[in-house]
């Protein structure tokens, strides 16, 4: 019997209306193909597919670097200003509508500087459309700027200093793309750096690389949060020791499904995480390549799984605790989920 099959209860209004902080989704990875499009023929950039339809059947990947390739293609529409604030603009509302208070951004800086396109063209975009949902919905959130970790840790280096004149608006930094063969301990120095200038440190470890990598982003780079981590359960020793630090994992269930790093959603790790007592949080990565926004991901695996109203609940807690939100910002969101869970009950 499938675990799904223990939990019928429907959680989809009870995960409708949750108060949460999605922690880990790439502004770029929430592109449409609709918008794609329409950015295209906008900026007169050519796309290899004819249409809408063609581009979403074409995702369907094998694994990281097969969709890496068309992200990497996707992005390509994005050239001013505009494109930026109207894709991150377009997040911002569906986030609205799934109920999150909070929402924590990955952008991929390379990705456009080396099409020519400015690193202020990108951060003007995305600080007006974060300031516009902060006035107009009430989200709160930050910006992190990820590197590739295909590319080498000097070219980190110099996007490092091209954020300079934008420290303020940008709250860390991640590593992201291809993980195989790119450890963490390639970017040590760029990470110390980074520290010393006060950025919060995130990184991409666990997804397709192995529990050594999230190992060596918390030794070595010295990260606050690790994003995916589904391969920290294969070191039961790494597992305990997470568990005990409280280190937050921002875990994606249906980029996992798509990118077969969990061949199907009732094998997916996540209830296991929790049972080994993991902060573990739910997020929707690259909504846009993916299938869905954070409910969707929530449902997913609270249906895959059989997860309880209390999971859900803690899921939801972890968020808010994880996010980088001041204390009495943190103690507001907790009150207000709290409160939820209690008249949901
Ligand atoms: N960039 C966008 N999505 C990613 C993912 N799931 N893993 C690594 N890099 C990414
Ligand atoms: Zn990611």
């Amino acid at each position: 019997m499938r675990v799904a099959e223990v939990n019928q209860e429907d959680l989809k209004p009870f995960i409708a209306g949750l108060p949460k902080a999605e922690l880990h989704m790439h502004i770029e990875g929430s592109l449409e193909p609709e918008m794609m499009f329409a950015l295209a023929e906008r900026n007169g950039v050519d796309l290899s597919f004819k249409s809408v339809e063609e581009t979403r059947a074409a995702y369907n990947f094998g694994c990281l670097q097969e969709f890496l390739d068309l992200f990497f293609q996707g992005m390509a529409v994005l050239c001013s200003e505009q494109d930026f604030y109207d894709l991150t603009w377009a997040y911002f509302k569906r986030a609205h509508a799934d109920n999150v208070r909070h929402a924590e951004k990955f952008f991929d800086p390379q990705g456009h500087t080396c099409r020519g396109i400015d690193f202020e063209t990108v951060l003007r975009g995305i600080q007006q459309a974060r300031a516009d949902a902060e006035r107009e919905l009430g989200i709160t959130s930050e910006l992190i700027m990820c590197f590739w970790r295909h590319l080498s840790e000097e070219d980190a280096c110099k996007t490092l200093e091209l954020a300079k004149p934008f420290r303020e608006g940008i709250v860390g930094i991640g590593l992201d793309a291809a993980e195989q063969d790119n450890p963490p301990r390639k970017f040590a120095s760029v990470y110390k750096q980074a520290r010393e200038q006060g950025y919060r440190l995130l990184a991409h470890a666990g997804e397709e690389g192995p529990a050594s990598y999230v190992e060596e982003a918390i030794d070595l780079l010295k990260v606050d949060r690790i994003d995916h981590g589904n391969a920290t359960l294969d070191d039961p020793e790494l597992t305990r020791r997470i568990a005990g630090e409280g280190t937050v994992l921002t875990v994606c269930p249906l980029s996992n499904v798509k990118l077969a790093v969990v061949d199907e959603m009732h094998r997916h790790p996540l209830k296991t995480m929790l049972e080994h007592g993991l902060a573990v949080t739910v997020n929707s990565d690259d909504p846009a390549y993916f299938g869905g926004y954070v409910n969707d991901n929530y449902v997913a695996v609270q249906q895959a799984l059989g997860l309880t109203v209390d999971e859900l609940h803690r899921i939801a807690r972890n968020s808010f605790n994880g996010a980088f939100l001041d204390e009495y910002a943190k103690a507001a969101h907790l009150d207000e989920l709290d409160a939820y869970v209690a008249t949901y009950r």
